[in-house]
């Protein structure tokens, strides 16, 4: 199995990237995977007391499970990953997502490249690369459309968590990337090129290496 690793800051497009080589690919060929999914749970705390919790450091996520998984995949095991929901900051007590082995799985989220572990497994690595205004005004437009949050707290959150976090682990986790992709989804060259690199491995070309 060939694992793809998309990091990139909030709002880059990186599931707009993974979307698009996957829609290149056709159905069925690649397992998609969120790092979002396995954000830690925190049931001991009230939702006023989660919606405040630093979601942009390395250790807000639940890394090790991950790995566990991406292993069961690549050993030809399904996995079963969380189901985070954004609006209560919590995992779905019921809920889990089946993850299938496949030929190809990518791995979408925000600390992707800054954990040598999780490094370690990705075939490819690539970094999402858009300017911080832009990701801004689509996190700004989906945190309150689609995640419960006011524009005061998107706010506060940017500029107590959201941006000293890029600047300490994300941004410069970018210099693990094996490509850089300027402007994610719109970048329809880079795109193509991610694709048809990853063509070659379904085709049985795997001169990179990976088993
Ligand atoms: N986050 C949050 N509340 C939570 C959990 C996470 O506000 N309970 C925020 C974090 O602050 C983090 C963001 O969610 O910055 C991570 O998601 P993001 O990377 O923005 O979303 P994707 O859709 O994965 O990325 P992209 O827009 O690049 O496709």
């Amino acid at each position: 199995m060939l694992i793809i690793g998309i990091a990139g800051g909030t709002g880059s497009g990186k599931t707009t990237v993974a979307r698009s080589v996957i829609d290149r690919l056709g159905p069925g060929k690649v397992t998609f995977i969120s790092q979002d999914n396995y954000y830690k749970d925190n049931p001991h705390l009230t939702l006023a007391e989660r919606e405040k919790i630093n979601y942009d450091h390395p250790f807000a996520f639940e890394n090790e499970l991950l790995i566990e998984d991406l292993k069961l995949l690549k050993s030809g095991q399904p996995a079963y990953a969380p189901v985070y929901d954004f609006t209560v900051h919590a995992r779905s007590k019921e809920e889990k997502l089946e993850l299938k082995p496949n030929h190809i799985a990518i791995i979408e989220g925000l600390h992707v490249l800054s954990d040598e572990n999780l490094r370690k497994l990705l075939d490819i690595k690539v970094f999402v690369d858009t300017d911080p205004d832009v990701r801004i005004l689509r996190r700004v437009v989906r945190d309150i459309e689609e995640r419960g949050r006011t524009i005061h707290s998107v706010h506060d959150q940017y500029l107590s968590t959201v941006k000293p976090m890029h600047e300490a682990f994300i941004e410069p986790s970018k210099k693990y990337a094996d490509v850089i992709l300027p402007e994610g989804g719109e970048n329809e060259v880079g795109i193509q090129l991610l694709s048809i690199l990853t063509e070659k491995y379904l085709t049985g070309d795997r001169t990179w290496g990976c088993s």
